[in-house]
This record gives C-alpha cells, sequence and structure tokens, in this order.
C-alpha cells in the first residue's frame, strides 16, 4: 500500500490491499470463515469518462478473478455510481454499470448501488429501476438520516427488491436529513420495520448491536425466516459479531473494499469511532 509505511497496518484493517490479487484473497478468506461479501473498488466521483470506463473494466476484471471462487448469491459487487459517470451524466453511468451487471450476472453475482450525497439519491434510484429491468436482483442502499427515506424504502418494499439500509455516512444539512445519534437510530428503526414487514429482501447493515436486536425481534414479529434478510458490516468492524451471527446461521455479507484510492474511506471509518482514532496514534507510536 502506497502512503507512508506506518499507516500501513493500520489502513490493512480496514482496506483489503490495492490489488485485484488482495481483493480476491481477501474474499477467499472471508469465504472460508462463512461470509458472504460485496466488494467495492474504492475511488469516487469523477468528471472524466476514461476514469468512470477504468473503474467499470477494473470491475469486470475483479470479478473475472472471483470466478474460480464460485461464491454464487454470496458473491456481490457494491458501486458507486459517481465513480462510473454520474457527475458527467446519467446515461454514461447506466452504460459503465450495466457492464459491471453483466460481468457479476455471468459469474451468478449481484450488485448492489451505493448512496452517496443526498444530490444524487433521485438518479440513483432512476438508475437502479433501468438496470432492474435486465438485472432484478440489483440491490440498492437507503440512509434511513434521509427524510425521504421511509418513503423510498415503501416505494422498494416489493417481492424481489434488495435493500441494504445505513444509516448514512455523509455530512447532511438539517433541512434533508435528522442530526444526531438518537434521531437516526430511530429512523433507522422506523425504515427497518418497513422493510422486514414488506416483500422485499432486507440487507440489515450496521454494527449497532441494538439495530441487530430489533431486526430478530421484527422478524418474529413478521413471521420471516433467517433466510429471507441478511446483515452486513465493514470489512475489520466487529469481525466477532460477524462470526458469531453467521455461526448462528445468519447470512452476514461483509464489506470489502480494496483499491489504491482507500484515502477517502479509511478517514470516514477513523472518523466514526473515537477509539479508531486511537487505535491509529496507538500504530503511530508503534503499539
Ligand atoms: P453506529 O455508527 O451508531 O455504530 C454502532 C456501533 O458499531 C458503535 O458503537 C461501534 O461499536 C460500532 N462501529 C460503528 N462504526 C465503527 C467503526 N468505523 N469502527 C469500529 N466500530 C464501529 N453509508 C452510506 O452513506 N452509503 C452507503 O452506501 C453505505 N454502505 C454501507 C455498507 C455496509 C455493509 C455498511 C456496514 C455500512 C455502509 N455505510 C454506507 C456506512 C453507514 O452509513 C454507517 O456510517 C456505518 O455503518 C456506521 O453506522 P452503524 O450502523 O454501524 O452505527
Amino acid at each position: 500500500m502506497s502512503g507512508f509505511p506506518l499507516t500501513k497496518k493500520v489502513v490493512e484493517r480496514f482496506v483489503a490491499g490495492e490489488s485485484t490479487e488482495e481483493a480476491r484473497n481477501a474474499v477467499e478468506r472471508l469465504r472460508d470463515a462463512k461470509l458472504a461479501v460485496t466488494v467495492d473498488h474504492l475511488g469516487e466521483e469523477t468528471r472524466d469518462a476514461r476514469d468512470a470506463e477504468k473503474t467499470a473494466n477494473a470491475y469486470v476484471t475483479l470479478l473475472e478473478s472471483l470466478r474460480p471462487l464460485r461464491l454464487g448469491d454470496r458473491g456481490e459487487v457494491s458501486v458507486k455510481l459517481s465513480a462510473v459517470g454520474q457527475r458527467i451524466d446519467d446515461a454514461m453511468a447506466l452504460e459503465n454499470a450495466r457492464a459491471i451487471c453483466a460481468a457479476a450476472a455471468s459469474v451468478g453475482a449481484s450488485v448492489t448501488l451505493d448512496m452517496e450525497d443526498h444530490t444524487t439519491v433521485d438518479s440513483t434510484l432512476a438508475i437502479l429501476r433501468k438496470l432492474r429491468e435486465d438485472h432484478p436482483s440489483t440491490g440498492v442502499a437507503i440512509q434511513a438520516y434521509l427524510f425521504r427515506s421511509e418513503e423510498d424504502c415503501r416505494d422498494l418494499s416489493a417481492e424481489g427488491s434488495r435493500v441494504r439500509l445505513v444509516k448514512g455516512a455523509y455530512r447532511e444539512p438539517a433541512s434533508v436529513a435528522h442530526q444526531g445519534k438518537s434521531a437516526v437510530d430511530k429512523a433507522y428503526v422506523r425504515c427497518l420495520r418497513i422493510l422486514m414487514a414488506g416483500k422485499g429482501y432486507p440487507m440489515v447493515a450496521t454494527h449497532d448491536d441494538r439495530m441487530i436486536s430489533i431486526t430478530e425481534l421484527l422478524a418474529d414479529r413478521f413471521g420471516r425466516s433467517i433466510g429471507d434478510h441478511e446483515f452486513q458490516m465493514l470489512y475489520g468492524i466487529r469481525t466477532d459479531l460477524q462470526e458469531s451471527l453467521a455461526g448462528a446461521g445468519h447470512t452476514v455479507r461483509v464489506y470489502v473494499p480494496y483499491g489504491d484510492d482507500w484515502y477517502g474511506y479509511f478517514m470516514r471509518r477513523l472518523a466514526e469511532r473515537p477509539a479508531n482514532v486511537a487505535f491509529f496514534l496507538r500504530a503511530l507510536g508503534g503499539k
């Protein structure tokens, strides 16, 4: 990993590596630990059509390299539309995302669209609808902190719809999003209830014990069984919990980021939790 050497082991806690091969190796280790995966080629917003195409090609290469692992539906990739041309125009993002969906389908995997800042939500959902015409398993992340998300969850709770519910990772204005942990947690539960009561496939992406317990209660209440929803967590975060839920029979999908553009992702993970900053500082001190 490039950058100054002391950060290497810290970055490696959250990022699987820079190369396709390192990503593949991480996926193989997770598969052997009975965990499903969704792999993210790191990189955000580009306004350069060649970069957008390069990112799409990186996904195609990655998916091809995963073929021998025979992951089936335990394999998935996560795509940020801004990295494949959304800031240039929707048609380009759609074309690149279609190429990724086709490559995923050819190895039995699916695709979930990450959700970025609130200005992109309408465009992302419109592209999702078009992708689902040919690739109905394509999923999308919905951010509970946005005021609009309960309605989006309702629209996306039909049969066959895969929705990853997250709290939301961007700094959003009070005009569009709940502020503060308690309000966001309550919004998460409201969205979760809609998805669990619906007919789709909820992907409950959180490391929060309370949200996980509430998911289990809602599964009971709405007569859901263990295979009709799943948990998702980030690579390197609460690995003990990932393994214990998988051991209890749940599908647990680990979001595996890789690539050389790791800085933004890494900084978001540090910012989420003061203890991570302490971990980072200890590593800098050589401990
Ligand atoms: P919360 O932040 O309240 O944390 C609950 C507990 O989890 C903490 O007390 C701690 O124990 C643990 N924890 C949380 N974050 C940690 C960290 N960084 N290091 C160590 N422990 C941590 N966001 C987005 O806007 N768009 C997206 O597309 C996605 N995609 C996505 C996929 C997957 C699989 C996951 C798990 C998350 C995302 N996110 C996302 C990020 C999400 O919005 C959110 O920022 C993080 O998941 C943190 O929120 P929690 O639900 O974990 O709760």
